[in-house]
């Protein structure tokens, strides 16, 4: 039964649409325990791309990368012990774990807004669990709200939220949880909560030891050692290099991120264009992908920006510039 345009009873034939969806790089809204998500296929740039611009969020959030198992996530961040015991007691269920990427993972850098390390979960929903096996692709999928509103819970609040953003929302009835997942970053000495979340910090320490809280302020008096500060835990990629925005050509010494096709930008040691058609999407798709490159060139002085948009996803992409440039 079809309820509305685009909500679909999970069936056989809806899940493997809502699979051949997700694998043409499309968006699908799915149930989860916690609340529903929009997902995309993590390892394309595009598909990621979309998310953002569906959720019209002025900014990159580093997004959650879901699978059907562990053993999925074993292939793109690599587990510490604490996270296999973690892994083995909570999932599936509303755990987010924050881990280093592996070298060979597949997963879009904006996926993860540039940052070395991914958030990663099992959702205990059955409907969930079908998809993830159906698509076999990690999924990166934040809650499936539009900036500024509430989390979904329903398929109803995930079409009145996007409405016509999203082509496909399965129906798996209301989340029982209701709150978003318990996110902790396990990068660190101690483990740190940075969201509370579906898990309590008591439930965690049981398996894992001491945790801390990214806002408390209690650690230098346990003696022990001192997880980020909660300044690190901000999560925000900036690169090496001095970047420049609003640039209409560039130095000798530069590298030069162009957007569109501008004959008369011209200079630069080494040129990457984010989109020679003026495509946003695009643009964003490969935003960190080329400032990692260009970080990565020796011998630059910096990298100049040529300007981009302020519209729609452009919003993100400036924020990020923005940021990276203040560094
Ligand atoms: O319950 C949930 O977690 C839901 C369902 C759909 O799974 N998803 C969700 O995703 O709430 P989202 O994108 O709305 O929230 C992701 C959270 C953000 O607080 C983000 O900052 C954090 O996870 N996060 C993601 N990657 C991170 C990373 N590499 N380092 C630190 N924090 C990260
Ligand atoms: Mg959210």
């Amino acid at each position: 039964m079809n309820k509305s345009n685009s909500i679909y009873e999970p069936t056989r034939e809806t899940v493997e649409l809502a699979a051949a969806t997700l694998q043409g790089g499309g968006l699908v809204a799915f149930p989860t325990e916690t609340v529903y998500g929009l997902g995309a296929d993590a390892t394309n740039d595009l598909a990621v791309a979309a998310i953002y611009a569906a959720k019209g969020r002025p900014s990159f959030n580093p997004l959650i990368i879901h699978a059907p198992d562990a053993a999925a996530l074993e292939k793109i961040v690599t587990f510490s012990e604490t996270a296999r015991r973690l892994a083995k007691r909570f999932w599936p269920g509303p755990l987010t774990m924050v881990l280093p990427r592996r070298p060979d993972c597949p997963v879009s850098l904006l996926a993860g807004a540039g940052l070395s390390t991914l958030a990663v979960r099992v959702p205990d929903h059955p409907v969930a669990l079908r998809l993830l096996r159906t698509v076999a692709l990690p999924i990166a999928a934040p809650s499936a709200n539009a900036s500024g509103r509430l989390s979904p819970t329903t398929a109803a609040h995930v079409a009145e939220s996007l409405g016509k953003n999203v082509g496909i929302i399965l129906d798996g009835g209301a989340s029982t949880i209701g709150v978003e997942s318990t996110v902790v970053d396990l990068t660190t000495s101690v483990p740190v909560v940075l969201r509370p979340g579906g898990i309590s910090i008591e439930d965690l320490e049981q398996i894992a030891g001491q945790v801390e809280r990214a806002d408390s302020g209690a650690k230098a008096e346990s003696g022990i050692a001192t997880p980020k500060s909660p300044g690190m835990t901000d999560s925000h990629y900036a690169p090496r290099l001095p970047l420049r925005m609003d640039a209409i050509s560039a130095s000798a010494d530069e590298g030069f991120l162009k957007f569109g096709a501008d004959a008369a930008a011209c200079g630069g040691a080494v040129v990457r264009n984010l989109s020679p058609e003026g495509n946003l999407l695009e643009a964003a798709a490969n935003l960190f992908a080329m400032l990692h490159e260009l970080d990565a060139i020796g011998g630059l002085s910096g990298i100049a920006v040529m300007p981009v948009p302020n519209t729609g996803i452009g919003m993100a992409i400036n924020d990020r510039l923005r940021r990276a440039a203040s560094a």
